[in-house]
């Protein structure tokens, strides 16, 4: 195929509460944009212990996993949903590794190098498959509830 055979996908992409706070907002966006993504869908929520619980649902059982729910309800987020050929693997390319300190160090041009500060507070979000994404975009843009599609038995 012309386009090497990469899909067109969609993604979802989340700014964090310390990227809201720390004012990237606008920076990130402009990466997005240069990278050659199509922000679809785009608005600012706010989660609370249960959805974030939810979204976060395959971690529970974590050491981290309070204090990833305590950050990620520590204030208002941005959600976008993402389109690009390869975008799922393209966008995580682009936020770099989980820990920022790493991503410093390692991926200087990352975002999360750019905004994050360590392992938990990383300031974006990416999917990490195609099914991930699938869930995470409904999980925002398409259930009323918020309630996680793609349960094992409805696959
Ligand atoms: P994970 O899915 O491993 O990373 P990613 O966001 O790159 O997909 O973990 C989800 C989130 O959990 C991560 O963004 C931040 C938090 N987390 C911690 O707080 N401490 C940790 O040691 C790890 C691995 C993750
Ligand atoms: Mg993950």
């Amino acid at each position: 195929a012309s386009n090497g055979g990469m899909k067109m996908e969609k993604t979802l992409a989340m700014i964090k509460p310390d990227g809201l706070r720390g004012n990237y907002t606008e920076r990130i966006k402009g990466a997005i944009v240069e990278s050659g993504f199509r922000i679809l869908e785009e608005r600012i929520d706010e989660l609370d212990e249960d959805r974030a619980s939810r979204f976060y649902a395959e971690h529970s059982s974590r050491s981290f996993f309070p204090n990833l729910v305590k950050y990620m309800t520590s204030g208002p987020v941005c959600i976008m949903v993402l389109e690009k050929q390869n975008a799922i693997a393209e966008w995580r390319a682009l936020i770099g590794p989980t820990d920022s300190v790493k991503a410093k160090a390692t991926h200087p041009n990352s975002i999360r190098a750019m905004c994050g500060l360590d392992s938990e507070k990383n300031c974006v979000h990416g999917s990490d498959s195609l099914l991930s994404a699938q869930r995470e975009i409904s999980f925002f843009f398409e259930e009323e509830t918020g309630e996680m599609v793609g349960k094992h038995d409805e696959l």
